[in-house]
């Protein structure tokens, strides 16, 4: 049974119409970057909830959640219309395995975000910790229009942090802009102009890939990078090439 703690919301930031952050205050356990918690709202007498990552390090009090409002979603349009001050219920125990404790030491570290997704990498790069390992970190996130680009300038911060360690990219579907690559995420791996953006290589000998958000995007290009790359799924009792978790 999870244990549920009563959180308090302290800011609410909306990016767009549908892109907010949601700040909370809640005596939870500790938790390792990367992991999720899980919300929840009392709604018609029953309690609704959903998972979670945290944005936030480690040890920062400020909970820190990214969202997006799913059109006729069940709870983010309810999380959406907090104010601060309002409750809020939150797991106190965190869960997962999307941490750099099950990736593997490599030369490229790829982190691979659609829309919400982000959230993971971001929590991974504030801490800072177990990076040692790899040469070259590179985060992308990938989204329908720049204006959803809502934490570029904490991804350009931590670029600067990390002094050339850390390669930032952009992409952008639905729309053209200066700085972003056009399109999708496989498209822009098999045509290798992800990689030429970067100016550093995937590939099974030199690289992981992690892969979070919309599980389509993870399915297919983990279907594209087995094929082409000839990369596997990273298993404790099989290690391999690519982590994954999918918000839906
Ligand atoms: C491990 C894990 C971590 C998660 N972390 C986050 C997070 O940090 N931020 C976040 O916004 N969501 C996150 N989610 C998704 C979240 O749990 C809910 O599914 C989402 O808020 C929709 O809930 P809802 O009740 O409003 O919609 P529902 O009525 O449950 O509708 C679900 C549908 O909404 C769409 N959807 C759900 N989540 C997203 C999303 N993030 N982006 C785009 N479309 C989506 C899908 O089409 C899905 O089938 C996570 C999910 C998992 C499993
Ligand atoms: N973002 C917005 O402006 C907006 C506005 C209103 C409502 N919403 C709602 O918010 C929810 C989530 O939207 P979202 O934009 O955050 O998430 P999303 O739909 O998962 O899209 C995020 C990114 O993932 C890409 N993607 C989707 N499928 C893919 C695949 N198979 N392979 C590779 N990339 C793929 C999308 O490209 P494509 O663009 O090619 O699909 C987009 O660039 C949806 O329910 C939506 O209706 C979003």
């Amino acid at each position: 049974m999870a244990d549920w703690v009563t959180g308090k919301v302290t800011n609410i930031e909306f990016w767009t119409d549908t892109l907010f952050s949601l700040t909370v205050h809640a005596p939870v356990h500790p938790f390792t970057a990367g992991q999720f918690t899980k919300l929840g709202l009392e709604i018609d007498g029953e309690r609704v909830q959903r998972a979670y990552s945290y944005v936030n390090a480690p040890g920062n009090p400020e909970l820190e959640f990214y969202l997006v409002t799913v059109p006729d979603g069940k709870l983010s349009p309810r999380l959406a219309a907090l104010k601060p001050g309002d409750e809020v219920q939150v797991v106190s125990e965190a869960a997962g395995f999307f941490v750099l404790e099950e990736v593997p030491a490599c030369d490229n570290l790829w982190m691979l975000a659609t829309g919400t997704a982000l959230g993971p990498y971001l929590s991974i790069l504030q801490e800072g910790r177990d990076l040692d390992r790899f040469n070259n970190l590179v985060l992308v996130h990938a989204v329908r229009y720049a204006a959803d680009l809502s934490y570029l300038p904490l991804m350009r911060e931590l670029e600067q942090r990390y002094g050339g360690k850390l390669l930032i990219q952009t992409v952008v579907s639905r729309e053209s802009v200066a700085g972003s690559l056009t399109g999708r995420v496989p498209a822009l791996i098999d045509s290798g102009a992800l990689e030429s953006a970067v100016g550093l290589t995937m590939t099974a000998e030199n690289s992981h890939v992690m892969l979070c958000g919309n599980p389509q995007m993870v399915r297919d290009t983990q279907q594209l990078l087995k094929e082409t790359r000839q990369m596997t799924k990273h298993l404790r009792r099989r290690p391999g090439h690519m982590t994954a978790e999918h918000y839906w």
